[in-house]
C-alpha cells in the first residue's frame, strides 16, 4: 500500500519523503493556503522540489494539484488542467466529482494527462473514475466518519467493484485522521491513504511501546553486565 501525504508544506514533504518513504503528494486549496505561501509559490517550489531529488514523473511521484473550485464547466477546468500539467511531469490533476468535472477528467486523461477526481463521498461516485480510467479516485473518509459514518463497508464495496471489472485507477482513501483509518484502508485492498504527517506519526506510535522501553530501559539499568 502506497503513502500519499496531504500537504503543500515543502518541509514536510521533504522529510515525509527522505525519512517515510512516502509514494506521492496531494494538495488541496485548503493545503495550499495553510502552507502561508501564494498558490504560484507553492506550485513552483513543488517542481523546483522533484527536479532536485531526480523523481520526475506522475509514475514515479505523482503530486495532485486541484484545480480552481469555482470553475464550472468542462472546458475551463481543461484549459486549467492542461496548463499546470505542463509546469511540471509530476502534477497530476485534481477534479471534483460532479458531471462537469468528469467530463474534464475524461478529456484530460485522453489527451494523456493524469487526473484525481477528489470529494467522492459515496459508492456510486466512485464507479465513473474507474470506467473513466482516470489515475486516481479519491473517496473521502475522514469527513464522513466524523459525523458518524462507519466507512468500512464503503472502501470495501469501492475496492470490490475495481476488482471485479479489471478497473486500472489507484484508490486513494482519503482524509484520514487516524491510525485505525490507515488499517481498515488497508484491509479492505485500498491502494493508497493520504493524510497529513501527524496521522502518520500517530500511527506509528503506541501508549504501550513507550511503557514496554520504560520498563526494559529500567531492568538494562539494574542487570549486572559482567
Ligand atoms: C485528499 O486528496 C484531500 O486533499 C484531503 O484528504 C482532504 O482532507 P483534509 O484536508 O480534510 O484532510
Amino acid at each position: 500500500m502506497k503513502y500519499f501525504l496531504d500537504s503543500a508544506k515543502l518541509d514536510e514533504i521533504d522529510y515525509a519523503y527522505e525519512f517515510l518513504g512516502i509514494d506521492g503528494v496531494t494538495t488541496n486549496p485548503k493545503h495550499i493556503q495553510l502552507s502561508g505561501k501564494p498558490f504560484n509559490t507553492v506550485i513552483k517550489d513543488l517542481a523546483e522540489w522533484v527536479k532536485a531529488k531526480g523523481i520526475e514523473g506522475s509514475d514515479v511521484f505523482p503530486i495532485s494539484i486541484e484545480i480552481n473550485p469555482h470553475l464550472e464547466k468542462w472546458e475551463d477546468m481543461v484549459t486549467e488542467g492542461i496548463h499546470y500539467s505542463g509546469l511540471c511531469k509530476n502534477f497530476v490533476i485534481k477534479i471534483p466529482c460532479t458531471e462537469q468535472g468528469l467530463i474534464a477528467a475524461k478529456k484530460l486523461e485522453e489527451k494523456g494527462i493524469r487526473t484525481n477526481v477528489t470529494l467522492v463521498f459515496s459508492t456510486s461516485q466512485a464507479i465513473m473514475p474507474g470506467k473513466l480510467n482516470c489515475m486516481f479516485v479519491s473517496p473521502f473518509v475522514g469527513w464522513k466518519e466524523n459525523s458518524g459514518e462507519d466507512c468500512s463497508l464503503y472502501i470495501q464495496e469501492i475496492v470490490d467493484i475495481y476488482n471485479q471489472y479489471g478497473f486500472t485507477t489507484e484508490i486513494i482513501v482519503a482524509a484520514l485522521r487516524n491510525g485505525k483509518q490507515i488499517k481498515d484502508a488497508a484491509v479492505a485492498g485500498a491502494d493508497i491513504v493520504t493524510c497529513g504527517l501527524q496521522v502518520y506519526k500517530d500511527a506509528m506510535d503506541h501508549p504501550f511501546t513507550a511503557y514496554g522501553l520504560s520498563v526494559f530501559r529500567k531492568a538494562w539499568d539494574e542487570t549486572v553486565k559482567e
